[in-house]
C-alpha cells in the first residue's frame, strides 16, 4: 500500500463526525462544552456559552443576531480525545432553527440525541431524529439533567420507543431519581459511579467496581437503593433489548446514557463508549458507485453556505464535508455542477471561539472555503474524477410561508437575482404558485428568523425592499411523480391548498393544516406525497 493510502487510512480510522440533535434547552451547549473540555479544546467552562452571544458579533447583516443575542449560524468544532479526532456539527436550535439544521445532519456519520429527563422526547428532537432515521445512521441518546426531578427511566425508554420508533439499550442506569440522584450503574463496566453533585468541572468520578448483590455495593448506596437497582437491572436483563452492535450501526437500537451535563456527570462514560461505537467516516453514494473514505482521490460536498461572516469582505463561506482522500492547502478540485476546476482557497476549520487556516484535512473533517458566489448547496468536488457526483441533498419541508414582491416594481430584476441566489444558498425556498393568477412568489422557511434575514439581505446586498406578507400555511409536501408527467389539474383539493413548483420545477402542495393534507390524500387515491424533495 502506498504511503498516502496508509496515511489516509490511519486518519480516517481515528475520526468521528457527529451532530447533536435536541430540543432547545435540553443541554446541547452544556454537553458540547463538556466534551470540548475533555478534549482540551477549551480550557474554561463558559466558552461555548459565550459563543452564543459573542462569536459573530462582527457580522454586520446580523444586526438581528446582536439584537437578540443569538447565533444564526451553525458551526463545526473539532477536538482530539485519546488520539481520536472528533468533529461536532452544531445544529442551530433556538429561534435560529432553519433548513441548515437539517442539512447539517446529512454531513454527519452519527447523531447524539439529548433528552431532558423531565421533559422526555420533544418536538424539535422528533423532527431532527426523523432525518437521521431516514439516513439509517447510528443514534446515541444522552438523557440529561438527572440531577433534577425526572421521569422514570422506564417511562423515558417507552417514550423513545413509541414516539421515535427505535429500540433502546441503557448502557448505564440511574440510581435514585426525582432530585435524589445518587449516581449510575455502568452496565458495560459493572461499576457504580457516584454522583456528588458539586463538581462542575473536570475532576474524576468516584467509581466502584463490583457485582450487584455484593455487600460493598449495598454499603455504597444503601439497602433501599441497592434493592431497587437490583430489581431494575434484572428486569432490563430479562425483558430489555439485547446489546446488538449491528442494530446500533443501522440506527435501529439507540444506546442510552443517563447523566448530567452541567455537573459533568456521566459525560466521560458517554464519550468513551461513543468513540468505541460510533462509526468512522462512512462510504457515500455517487454516480460512480460507493465512494470509500480510504480512496486517495479527494472528494467532498457542500452542505452549507454561510453568508457574510466577515463584514469587511462581504464574503461567503461554503462548508465542505470531506468524503475521501486528503485535503492539502491550495488543492485544485473539479466542481461537478460548475463543470470547472477551482482552487480551494484559504480553507478554515472552526474551534469553539476561533477560525484557523487548515493545512491538511481528512475524510470526516469539515472545511470552510471562501466562496465568491460560485458554490451551491449539494455541489460535489472531486480531485481526479470529473464524472463523480454525490446524491443531491434534499429540500426539507418549510413550515412558514409568505408572499413576497418588490415594493418598487422596477426592481424586479435584482429582486429575482437576490431570491435566486438566496435560495441556492439554502436561506429560503422559493415556490411559484400555479393554481392561481396571482403574480407573486412564495418564500418558505423552516424557522421564521429566515424571513428577517431575507428582507435584510435583499435590502443590503441587492438594494431591494420587499413586501412580505405572511400566509397561514404550515405544511409543504412534494408530489411523488416517479419521473412521469403528472396532471395536477384533476386533483381534488380543499379550496385553500396551493399547488406550486419549487426551484427545480418539482410539484409541491402547500397546506394550511394537517386536515387539508389528509383530505388531499383521501380524495386522490393516486396522490403520493413525501416530506422532502428527494
Ligand atoms: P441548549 O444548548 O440545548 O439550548 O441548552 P443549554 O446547554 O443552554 O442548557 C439549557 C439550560 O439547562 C441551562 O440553564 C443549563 O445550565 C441547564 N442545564 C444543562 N445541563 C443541565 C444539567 O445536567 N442539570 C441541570 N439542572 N441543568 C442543566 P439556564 O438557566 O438556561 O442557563 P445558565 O444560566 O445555566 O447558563
Amino acid at each position: 500500500m502506498s504511503n498516502i493510502k496508509t496515511l489516509i487510512e490511519r486518519e480516517v480510522l481515528r475520526r468521528r463526525t457527529f451532530a447533536i440533535i435536541s430540543h432547545p434547552d435540553a443541554g446541547k451547549t452544556t454537553l458540547t462544552e463538556k466534551l470540548l473540555l475533555y478534549g482540551g479544546a477549551i480550557r474554561q467552562a463558559g466558552s461555548v456559552k459565550s459563543r452564543k452571544t459573542n462569536r459573530y458579533a462582527t457580522s454586520d447583516w446580523m444586526e438581528i443576531e446582536k439584537q437578540r443575542g443569538i447565533s444564526v449560524t451553525s458551526s463545526v468544532m473539532q477536538f482530539e480525545y485519546n488520539g481520536n479526532f472528533i468533529n461536532i456539527l452544531d445544529t442551530p436550535g433556538h429561534q435560529d432553527f432553519s433548513e441548515d439544521t437539517y442539512r447539517t445532519l446529512i454531513a454527519a456519520d452519527s447523531a447524539v440525541m439529548i433528552i431532558d429527563a423531565a421533559k422526555g422526547v420533544e418536538a424539535q428532537t422528533i423532527k431532527l431524529f426523523q432525518v437521521c432515521k431516514k439516513r439509517g445512521i447510528p443514534i446515541f441518546t444522552f438523557v440529561n439533567k438527572m440531577d433534577r426531578a425526572s421521569k422514570s427511566p422506564f417511562d423515558l425508554m417507552d417514550e423513545i420507543e413509541s414516539v421515535l420508533n427505535i429500540y433502546s439499550y441503557p448502557v448505564n442506569w440511574p440510581i435514585g431519581i426525582d432530585g435524589d440522584f445518587k449516581g449510575i450503574y455502568n452496565r458495560q463496566k459493572s461499576q457504580i459511579e457516584i454522583f456528588e453533585g458539586k463538581d462542575h468541572g473536570m475532576s474524576s468520578v468516584n467509581s466502584v467496581k463490583g457485582r450487584i448483590g455484593e455487600k460493598h455495593f449495598k454499603d455504597l448506596i444503601g439497602e433501599d437503593y441497592h434493592s431497587t437497582l437490583e430489581d431494575e437491572i434484572e428486569l432490563l436483563e430479562h425483558a430489555g433489548e439485547k446489546y446488538d452492535l449491528e442494530k446500533i450501526s443501522k440506527g435501529l437500537l439507540t444506546p442510552v446514557f443517563f447523566g448530567s451535563a452541567m455537573n459533568n456527570f456521566g459525560v466521560e462514560t458517554f464519550l468513551e463508549e461513543f468513540i468505541k461505537l460510533a462509526p468512522t467516516p462512512l462510504d457515500k453514494n455517487s454516480t460512480a458507485g460507493l465512494v470509500s473514505p480510504f480512496n486517495d482521490n479527494f472528494t467532498g460536498f457542500v452542505f452549507k453556505i454561510q453568508a457574510n461572516m466577515n463584514p469587511t469582505h462581504r464574503d461567503r463561506i461554503a462548508f465542505i464535508r470531506i468524503c475521501s482522500g486528503k485535503y492539502e492547502k491550495g488543492l485544485q478540485v473539479y466542481n461537478y455542477s460548475l463543470k470547472k476546476h477551482i482552487k480551494l482557497s484559504q480553507p478554515q476549520q472552526f474551534m469553539a471561539q476561533d477560525r484557523t487556516i487548515v493545512e491538511q484535512a481528512y475524510p470526516g473533517d469539515i472545511i470552510g472555503v471562501f466562496d465568491p458566489g460560485i458554490f451551491n448547496i449539494g455541489d460535489t468536488l472531486s480531485e481526479k474524477n470529473k464524472n463523480l457526483k454525490f446524491d443531491d441533498i434534499p429540500m426539507f419541508p418549510s413550515e412558514y410561508f409568505a408572499r413576497i414582491t418588490p415594493i418598487n416594481s422596477t426592481k424586479r430584476k435584482p429582486f429575482i437575482k437576490g431570491i435566486t441566489q438566496l435560495s441556492q444558498e439554502g436561506t429560503i425556498q422559493i415556490f411559484k404558485q400555479i393554481n392561481s393568477g396571482i403574480d407573486s412568489l412564495i418564500a418558505g422557511v423552516v424557522g421564521v428568523l429566515q424571513f428577517e434575514i431575507l428582507e435584510h439581505r435583499l435590502k443590503n446586498e441587492y438594494n431591494v425592499e420587499i413586501k412580505l406578507e405572511r400566509i397561514p400555511f404550515k405544511i409543504a409536501r412534494w408530489i411523488v411523480t416517479n419521473g412521469v408527467e403528472f396532471d395536477h389539474s384533476n386533483l381534488k383539493l380543499s379550496s385553500s391548498t396551493i399547488i406550486a413548483k419549487d426551484k427545480n420545477q418539482n410539484l409541491v402542495l402547500i397546506f394550511e393544516n394537517e386536515w387539508s393534507q389528509s383530505w388531499a390524500t383521501d380524495k386522490n387515491k393516486n396522490l403520493v406525497l413525501k416530506d422532502t424533495s428527494l
